[in-house]
């Protein structure tokens, strides 16, 4: 059972091993995307029926771009859809879709129904859902120093002056918290590239199951586990 008392706050999600789950069943890979998009949708249900606060999955990393264009251009395919699906039910609900990641260098139709999804869901006050999308951490890194070196030259900021505060701040996730806990599917266990500066203290929890096959119950499970973790901060 989840312990409503222990439930992060925010989880982030690597949701890994579509490609692996095509091929065990014989299908191709858009096929396992496919089937991912469905697995996201009942965990954005379930994260929202317990009350947590920040969901973000990652669904396309900057080093994405080196599959092949047919991947590429499939998985841009399937977020237009979902959105064009699923848009008003998630409003519906009260939830805010987020992104974070480059999403202005996407194709210019994927700009637009973006744009119009955090447009429409802005001023919810249930869910955040944040997708990771065309989202690298280092890369985001650089662009908060980036800014940062301009303030500094502008003389807006002063460099010695800068704290840890003022960093994040220029950060994609400057308004959302830190992840509680971090969930990779597929047995995989590592962060490619995910969140790097926000999980300074987050909780990991791996599972061997394929993103497709990654049920409500199997994150209960995950959150069952965060619910056992102690936390210490460096501070016991
Ligand atoms: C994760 O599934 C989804 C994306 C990276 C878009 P993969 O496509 O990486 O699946 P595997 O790792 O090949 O099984
Ligand atoms: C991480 O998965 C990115 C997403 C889930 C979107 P990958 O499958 O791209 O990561 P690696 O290549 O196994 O590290
Ligand atoms: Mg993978």
């Amino acid at each position: 059972m989840v312990n409503e008392e222990r439930l992060p706050r925010h989880v982030a999600v690597v949701m890994d091993g579509n490609g692996r789950w095509a091929k065990k069943n014989g299908k191709n890979k858009l096929f396992g995307h496919e089937a991912g998009l469905k697995a996201m949708k009942a965990i954005v249900k379930r994260s929202s029926d317990l009350g947590i606060q920040y969901l973000t999955v990652y669904a396309f990393s900057t080093e994405n771009w080196k599959r092949s264009k047919a991947e590429v251009s499939g998985i841009f395919h399937l977020l237009l859809k979902y959105l064009n699906l699923e848009l008003d039910e998630l409003h519906e609900n009260n939830i805010v879709f987020k992104v974070i990641g480059d999403y202005k260098a996407l194709p210019k139709n994927v700009v637009r129904a973006l744009d119009h999804s955090f447009e429409k869901t802005k001023n919810n006050t249930g869910l955040q859902f944040i997708v990771a999308f065309n989202y690298g951490s280092r890369a985001e890194i650089v662009m908060a120093a980036q800014r940062l070196a301009r303030e500094a030259e502008n003389g807006t900021i002063e460099a010695d002056a800068i704290t840890e505060s003022d960093f994040c701040e220029r950060l994609y996730t400057s308004d959302i918290p830190d992840p509680d806990l971090v969930i990779r599917t597929s047995g995989e266990e590592r962060l490619s590239n995910f969140l790097l500066w926000q999980a300074a203290y987050s909780e990991f929890v791996f599972t061997d199951v394929l993103w497709p096959d990654f049920s409500p119950e199997e994150y209960d499970r995950c959150l069952e586990i965060y619910g056992s973790r102690e936390r210490r901060f460096g501070g016991r």
